[in-house]
């Protein structure tokens, strides 16, 4: 079944997307995001923007995303917290890159559970070191709509400009080599335990984050089916 057919049925919880840096979950949360109707809420994201914007929280994370290293706890929570508080979460949402830690992650069960929600889909992205370094030396970003592009796999029309809105294509200073080792190293350290958290609580599903685009959202959308099929909803 494809995943045109499954989005027909109304998303009402949250569904995660787990998996280190380059894995394609920003790529594919996107687009499930979009299909559903729901907010994509990315913390690398919204911390970007905050730095872009110069605000005191940007100010504070800036020279630690800049060397590679996860943002505390409390700063992330507390801007996450204050998203969700907005109606458009009612209907469920779609998280990329958060949690991150096992703090985050139990906190954010007990957000879910107040808030009324099922149990989250969980989703591991697995991908080798290798093909992740060469994704991310080719990743150009949008500065204008987030939109995704790489020079070697998914190049835009016009090179430097993005397809959706002509917007300028960016790199992200944080994917220079050095610093994606720090970020691989984090992700090691920080956020793979989170897969055996979640494992324990019988919610982890893979996928095989090397395929094409196209071949892992295939590969989401049978996870999805399976889900409303086990739950009665998605
Ligand atoms: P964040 O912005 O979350 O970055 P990340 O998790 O490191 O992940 P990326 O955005 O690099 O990769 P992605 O998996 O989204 O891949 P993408 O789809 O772009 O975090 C950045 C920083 O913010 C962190 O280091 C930390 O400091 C801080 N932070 C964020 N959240 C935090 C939290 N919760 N707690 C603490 N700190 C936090 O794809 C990559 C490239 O591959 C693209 O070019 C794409 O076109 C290409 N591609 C995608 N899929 C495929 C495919 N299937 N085949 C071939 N190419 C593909």
């Amino acid at each position: 079944m494809s995943m045109v057919s499954v989005a027909r049925m109304p998303l009402n919880r949250a569904l995660i997307f787990l998996g280190p840096p380059g894995a394609g979950k920003g790529t594919q949360s996107k687009r499930v995001a979009q299909r559903y109707g729901v907010p994509h809420l990315s913390t690398g994201d919204m911390l970007r923007d905050a730095i872009g914007r110069g605000t005191p929280l940007g100010q504070i994370v800036r020279p630690i995303m800049e060397r590679g290293d996860l943002v505390p706890d409390d700063l992330v929570m507390k801007m996450v917290e204050e998203r969700l508080s907005e109606p458009d979460f009612s209907k469920g949402f779609v998280f990329d890159g958060f949690p991150r830690t096992l703090p985050q992650a139990e906190q954010l069960d007990r957000i879910l559970e107040r808030k009324g929600f099922g149990k989250p889909v969980v989703i591991d992205f697995q991908v080798d070191d290798g093909e992740l370094l060469r994704r991310l030396s080719g990743r150009w970003t949008c500065s204008v709509g987030g939109e995704i592009y790489n020079v070697n796999d998914a190049p835009p029309k016009v090179p430097g400009v993005c397809d959706a809105d002509g917007g300028a294509l960016v790199q992200r200073p944080d994917d220079r080599p050095e610093v994606v080792k720090e970020r691989l190293a984090a992700y090691q350290r920080q956020t793979k335990p989170l897969a055996d958290y979640y494992r324990r609580q019988g919610l982890l599903d893979t996928v095989n984050a090397a395929a094409s685009v196209e071949d892992v959202g295939r590969a989401l959308g049978e996870i999805f089916r399976r889900a409303e099929g086990r739950d009665g909803h998605l």
